[in-house]
């Protein structure tokens, strides 16, 4: 494939089959960290501009693009930004990691890290807080706002949802991770349209307090929010899991160890979610879920046994090769 032009394109959809994952029931994992940027986030990053230019609200030599991010979208706008000529702040928090910031930078976007916890032990809320300052206070800034834009949604329901459907129309069981939840609306929209028998299930980081559950401290960016998305509609969703950090942890380290898949922390909680939910799965049914990065953003954290020492002392280190 020829391209010219990184805005126009994402990667072809790969999906991973991992036989007899739990309970005799495989596994088809969609690899999103195969698009350039090493994530998901390019197809929001690709459509968010694309329609913030069609309203006229993004100009060029004028704006300055604003995102509140963790890292994959503020990844993924730094190359959309770069390609197209705008200037990038990306407001984000200390868990974001050294691979991310490194990236963001060497794609000319500036960070600003916010060190302040909002009410639910988070930064969503400080974050966004920030960022109404700064768009009140100067109007060549541009918000695209994952959380509340519709258009996230749809930038998956036109392209992961289609692809996961074009390769598999009859899935049983669909596993999503829940961040902004731009993925898990846009492919609970699409299968609740096109294939209403796909059971559609949430995965999210104990802590997140996304559905209504109680907030706590969480270090893993991807998957939870402080601050509930607005574009999130329970009433799409069939089941929603929970997953605890150090279960994703041992997740990813059972996926590196015995399968060769090196994938990144909501990979881990995804698959970790399939598990806790493996008694409840019909024999045969067909069973997808996306991996939304590769591992190697967390080679610093998830894959690092000082780190794990430090944050997660209750998991002995031989204990993680040996699940
Ligand atoms: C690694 C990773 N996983 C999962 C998600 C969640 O995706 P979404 O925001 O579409 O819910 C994100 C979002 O940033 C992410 O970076």
């Amino acid at each position: 494939m020829i391209i010219d032009s990184l805005t126009k394109i994402t990667a072809p959809p790969i999906f991973y089959q991992v036989k007899n994952f739990i309970n005799g029931v495989d596994v088809h994992i969609k690899l999103e960290g195969l698009n350039i940027s090493s994530s998901i986030k390019m197809k929001p990053a690709i459509w968010l501009i694309k329609k913030l230019e069609e309203k006229g609200s993004l100009v060029r030599n004028k704006s300055t693009v604003v995102c509140s991010s963790s890292g994959n979208l503020g990844i993924a706008l730094s190359v959309v930004c770069k390609e197209k000529g705008y200037p990038l702040v990306c407001i984000s928090d200390p868990n974001i990691s050294s691979f991310s910031e490194k990236y963001i930078n060497l794609y000319g976007g500036k960070i600003i890290k916010v060190t302040k916890k909002d009410e639910n032990n988070g930064y969503l809320g400080t974050r966004l807080k920030l960022i109404k300052e700064m768009l009140d206070n100067n109007e060549e800034y541009v918000f695209v706002d994952q959380y509340a834009n519709l258009d996230n949604i749809d930038a998956h329901f036109l392209t992961t949802a289609s692809e996961i459907f074009s390769e598999f129309p009859k899935i049983g069981y669909l596993f999503l991770g829940a961040g902004t939840t731009g993925t898990l609306m846009g492919c609970a929209k699409f299968f609740k349209t096109y294939s209403p028998g796909t059971k559609i299930i949430a995965v999210d980081a104990v802590g997140s307090v996304t559905f209504g559950f109680p907030a706590a401290k969480r270090l893993i960016p991807g998957l939870g929010t402080s601050s509930a998305p607005s574009i999130v509609d329970a009433s799409f969703i069939d089941e929603i899991l929970l997953v605890e950090e150090v279960d994703t942890i041992k997740m990813c380290h059972n996926l590196l160890e015995n399968y060769g898949l090196f994938l990144g922390g909501s990979s881990g909680s995804v698959l970790q979610g399939i598990k806790q939910y493996a008694k409840n799965i019909v024999q045969h049914a067909i069973v997808v879920t996306v991996s939304p990065d590769f591992g190697d953003k967390y080679t610093n954290t998830i894959y690092n046994n000082e780190w794990l020492q430090d944050k997660f002392p209750q998991i002995p280190p031989m204990e993680l090769f040996n699940l």
